[in-house]
């Protein structure tokens, strides 16, 4: 069996003593595996993107990424990352799209900031270099901050409440491009979204967290299903994408 990507076992997190945010979460993620992260606000989805790339500890449990305790792991340029709400930062940074994105590189066989771009679906890359990121359109904003995580080739991709897949006709083209890095790059991904109606049916394993890990399995088993009035405590029911 190929080694996982990202292995949690028995983990949870407190930002305050005696406060679990996340509590005994395991999971698994193998190579080339996409999973939705998904579940209310205040669930714990940001908090286990964190953990996976060290900015917070966990109390209890291990996390490993590649096989390394995240403690010890060094290769962050394997590891794209996309913060929730990440576009804010550059409302105090006055840099542009083509310094963003050069900075951003640190590998040698990275992408240039006009490759990707286009990856990502920006028509005219070269017209958008020199503008600053503040001054950009929310669909383009989005897709820099896309590019922004795939510039070193990553094997893993971890996006917090991406946006960009949720405008009009963005989450079949979205979830191409996730199809196109796993072939491409052997990419993996954990992407987090409080909005279950986004969720294309292309994404076919969900992780459902709220505190602790409340279904792990095909988004197939879980729509419409009384899993999903517990997890939101409401009626939420997923719509099917045509593709
Ligand atoms: N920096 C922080 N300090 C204290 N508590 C935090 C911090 N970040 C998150 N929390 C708490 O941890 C829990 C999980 O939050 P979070 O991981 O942001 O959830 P989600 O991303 O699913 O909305 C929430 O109860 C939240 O209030
Ligand atoms: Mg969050």
């Amino acid at each position: 069996m190929a080694e996982p990507v990202v292995v949690f076992d028995n983990v949870s997190i407190s930002y305050v003593r005696g406060v679990e945010a996340v509590s005994n979460i395991s999971f698994r993620l193998g190579p080339r595996e996409v999973v939705f992260l998904l579940g209310p606000n205040g669930g714990g989805k940001s908090t286990i993107l964190r953990a996976i790339v060290g900015l917070v500890r966990p109390v209890r449990g291990i996390v490993r990424v590649f096989g390394v305790d995240v403690k010890s792991f060094r290769e962050w340029w394997r590891v794209g990352y996309l913060p929730q709400n990440a576009a804010t930062f550059f409302e105090r940074m006055p840099i542009s799209v083509g310094e963003f994105l050069r900075a951003s590189r640190v590998v040698k066989g990275g992408l240039s900031p006009v490759e990707a771009l286009r990856l990502v679906g920006v028509e005219y890359p070269e017209g958008i270099l020199d503008l600053r990121i503040h001054d950009l359109s929310g669909g383009n904003l989005q897709r820099v901050m896309l590019a922004a995580s795939l510039v070193n080739r990553p094997e893993l991709l971890l996006l917090d409440e991406p946006t960009v897949f949720l405008d009009q006709g963005g989450v079949a083209a979205f979830m191409q491009l996730l199809e196109r890095l796993r072939a491409e790059w052997g990419l993996s991904a954990i992407i987090a979204t409080h909005d279950v109606a986004a969720l294309s049916t292309l994404a076919s394993r969900v992780i459902c967290v709220n505190r602790g890990a409340l279904f792990d399995g095909d988004i197939g088993e879980l729509v419409n299903s009384e899993q999903l009035c517990n997890i939101y405590g409401f009626h939420v029911y997923l719509v099917r994408h045509g593709h």
